[in-house]
């Protein structure tokens, strides 16, 4: 089939508006654009011509379509037994991206609506569509204009790729200024539910609607077989060829993860590009949940051109129009989420009470690290780690057995200020290496390291905290500690960093003078700005 090319220019629109009405009247399948996506329009009375956009699309025939109107008079032709509320979003939110599920009349296609006796409706707000409407004289359905199961078009040039020799005829213009479909929500349950996110949000319908539900389906993976509401919600959609991961997770953690991945891409934010090392598309500014929902379809769509054999997407927070970009992305990765943890670094002074917070932390759902130990894992015998630090320090730090000798390691490394540097730059990526494998799945981590910043492991904290104290109190903390005398005592305080060292480098500062209650206090305080 030779698929017509109409264009919307200002010299031609009128004809070739005229000309995709007609091909409807008769019968045929036209992709238009709407504020949405493109969509893939036929007669909403016409079974034959319905059959037509299930062949295009390869769609599975169970799953039905949107059914598109101009005015308010075609909504009865569509739907029936219109609840007041349903009225009010129809004033409130039409013609805009907001798609409604009523009890449908018999002048509809039954396939339209696959067999149900509900159908969904909308008022779209792009001027092409509604005077294409007009101009057919018919509402019209319409599914997203992309085969099925890839990524819905958010340009001309994607539903070319897609469906250019299957379809009668495109309607060209602008690309979509949503870029996300339209939100869906039925009346034909009570209370009414959301069952796909869109740029009319949750928030914004729940001022007219207070009791609506957010459907499960909505950020869960239906069960195999499970009956679901919108049929649409359980096939397979958006995925590229390569494969999706969503990751949760701040920028600098979102880099760190990404970079340390061989053959890796990344949909990212415009902030976390220059962190990146790996190719990458940004979709958009993370702040900025319209700018990622514009965007995230070309991106998906993109990304194959890297031919690479994973990508990370970095996942959008859940809120407004960003609930909308966050279930689609999890439907093109397959529902494979990878959560970050939160990390705090932890140091301080020695005999400051620092591992007095442990207990805290713990208590408030945090898993404590010790960095001391993993630092001692990364320089077994035998290990990577090991035979980096041998290529840097040479056989002598090795004992006769070929484990490491700790003190002779120290006197080389400590020896001069190139040296310390040199031992951390080599060590810390086999340590940042072991903590990631420790961390991996837990929600909240305390890193607890006394030398947090000179080893470098506060790279891959989200924030830090020092624990401090007076110097009279940690004096009598190491003399008991350690069986300590005062002077020896004073002489490691002294070799130590000073307090404003710490004030200098963390973003928050314990002091561990007063009580037990104090002390806790202040952490639970941090733990809520958090
Ligand atoms: O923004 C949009 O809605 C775009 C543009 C073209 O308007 N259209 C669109 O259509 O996204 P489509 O077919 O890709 O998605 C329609 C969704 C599907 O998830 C489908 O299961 C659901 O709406 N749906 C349609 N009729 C339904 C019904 N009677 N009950 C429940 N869900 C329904
Ligand atoms: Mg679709």
């Amino acid at each position: 089939m030779k698929t017509e090319k109409l264009l919307s220019c200002e010299q031609c629109y009128k004809k070739n508006i005229k000309r995709a009405a007609e091909i409807l009247k008769n019968g045929g399948i036209v992709a238009m654009p709407t504020e949405t996506v493109y969509g893939l329009a036929a007669s909403s009375y016409d079974d034959n011509a319905i059959g037509k956009v299930f062949a295009a699309k390869g769609r599975p025939q169970d799953n039905p379509l949107i059914v598109h109107i101009s005015n308010m008079n075609m909504l009865s032709q569509v739907a029936k037994n219109i609840p007041e509320r349903a009225l009010l979003c129809a004033e409130k939110f039409w013609p805009g991206p907001l798609t409604m599920v009523l009890p449908k009349t018999e002048k509809t296609a039954k396939s339209v609506s696959a067999g149900l006796d509900t159908v969904a409706v909308r008022m779209p707000s792009h001027k092409v569509a509604l005077d294409i409407i007009e101009a057919a004289e018919l509402p019209l359905a319409a599914p997203s204009a992309n085969t099925s199961g890839s990524p819905s078009p958010t340009t001309a040039k994607h539903v070319e790729n897609d469906l250019d020799g299957k379809i009668d005829a495109i309607v060209f213009s602008d690309d979509c200024a949503v870029g996300v479909e339209s939100t869906v929500i039925t009346f034909c349950s009570n209370p009414p539910r959301l069952l796909r996110p869109g740029a009319v949000t949750a928030e914004a319908l729940k001022k007219i609607i207070p009791d609506l539900v957010i459907d499960g389906a909505v950020l869960t993976e239906p069960e195999k077989n499970a009956k679901v509401e919108s049929p649409g919600m359980k096939y397979k959609h958006y995925a590229p060829k390569t494969e999706a991961f969503l990751v949760e997770g701040n920028t600098k953690q979102f880099a760190k993860f990404v970079n340390a991945k061989q053959n890796a891409a990344a949909i990212c934010f415009e902030e976390d590009s220059s962190l990146l090392k790996t190719p990458k598309i940004v979709y958009g500014n993370s702040q900025n949940e319209s700018s990622l929902a514009h965007d995230v379809f070309s991106a998906l769509r993109d990304i194959d051109k890297h031919h690479c054999e994973r990508v990370y997407i970095h996942a959008p927070s859940k809120s407004g129009v960003g609930l909308a970009v966050y279930n689609r992305l999890l439907r093109a990765s397959g529902f494979k989420v990878i959560k970050l943890p939160f990390i705090i670094g932890l140091t301080g002074p020695t005999g400051s009470g620092k591992s007095s917070l442990r207990a805290v932390a713990e208590n408030n759902g945090f898993s404590v690290i010790d960095c001391d130990k993993i630092a001692r894992l990364a320089t077994v015998k035998g290990s990577a780690g090991l035979s980096a630090l041998v290529k840097a320090f040479g056989n002598d730090i090795l004992t006769t057995d070929n484990a490491l000798n700790r003190k002779a390691l120290a006197q080389k490394a400590f020896a001069t200020k190139e040296n310390t540097e040199l031992l951390n730059k080599t060590i810390l990526p086999f340590i940042c290496e072991l903590i990631h494998k420790e961390i991996e799945g837990l929600d909240r981590v305390i890193l607890d390291a006394p030398t947090l910043f000179e080893s470098g492991i506060n790279s891959i904290c989200n924030k830090t905290v020092a624990v401090l104290a007076a110097k009279e109190t940690r004096l009598k903390r190491i003399m008991l500690r350690d069986s300590m005398d005062e002077v020896s005592a004073l002489l490691r305080i002294n070799a130590g960093k000073n307090d404003e060292f710490y004030k200098q480098n963390c973003d928050y500062i314990i002091y561990n003078n007063g009580t037990e209650k104090e002390f806790t206090e202040q952490f639970q305080k941090i733990i809520k700005e958090l």
